[in-house]
């Protein structure tokens, strides 16, 4: 038997990380954050000091650029030429830079050959060995992986999302920016807002993260029989 792909995507604050990595560690599986590899592309720029307006230049960075990806849902790790970049992938820096990488339309689909490849590596050896693997994202369902097992659209209302992520202290309104801006600015070259045909829809307003889990759950054990 070959492994499963579960496939998920979604905007911000929808829970869509943290129920990700749950349903892979439940069910022995690879996590793909395929986030990270626009975030690690971005990190890679800024410390070369490429102009993120020169697109072929950001192209040609993530082109060559030397990561590695760690898809143990218990520890995911970020590689830049050997060094562990996992933290500064998640700073403000990086997450009010990365849309410039979205978006870059040569960039792009540079990164997503590159998750496809991750995704058939894992299928066949890699962490889970061959069990499969559980990819997040905002194009996994439609794009990168649409044959995937299983599908899910995570989504919540916008209010939730932004209080999901208001940490403590957390200004409302950066916050506000950080999460409905950026789905704004992403939104332009990717659709992640209405489910494709065959996508179920997992509205998480109300859900608690276990509900949400189970729920995932129930549709990879349906898509097995
Ligand atoms: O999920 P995240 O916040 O780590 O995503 C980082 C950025 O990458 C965000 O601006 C959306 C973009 N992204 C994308 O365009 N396609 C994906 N499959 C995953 C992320």
């Amino acid at each position: 038997m070959t492994g499963i792909v579960i496939a998920i995507d979604g905007p911000a604050g929808t829970g869509k990380s943290t129920v990700s990595r749950e349903v892979a560690t439940r069910l022995g599986l690879a996590y793909f954050d395929t986030g990270a590899t626009y975030r690690v592309a971005t990190l890679a720029c800024l410390k070369e000091g490429v102009d993120f307006s020169r697109t072929s230049d950001v192209a040609a960075m993530v082109a060559t650029m030397n990561v590695e990806l760690v898809l143990d849902p218990g520890a995911p790790r970020v590689l830049l030429d050997g060094e562990d970049v996992s933290r500064q992938i998640r700073t403000d820096t990086v997450a009010l830079t990365v849309s410039k990488v979205a978006t870059n339309l040569e960039a792009r689909p540079i990164l997503q050959e590159m998750q496809r490849t991750v995704i058939r590596h894992e299928l066949e050896a890699g962490f889970s060995r061959g069990r499969g693997v559980c990819a997040e994202g905002r194009d996994i369902t439609t794009v990168i992986a649409p044959e995937a097992d299983v599908r899910v659209l995570m989504t919540a209302d916008d209010e939730v999302r932004v209080a999901r992520r208001a940490g403590e202290g957390a200004d409302r309104m950066t916050v506000r920016e950080a999460v409905l801006g950026r789905d704004r600015r992403d939104s332009a070259v990717v659709s992640f807002h209405e489910a494709a045909d065959g996508v179920h829809t997992l509205d998480t307003t109300d859900l608690t993260i276990e509900e949400a889990v189970r729920a995932v759950i129930s549709l990879a054990h349906e898509a097995q029989l």
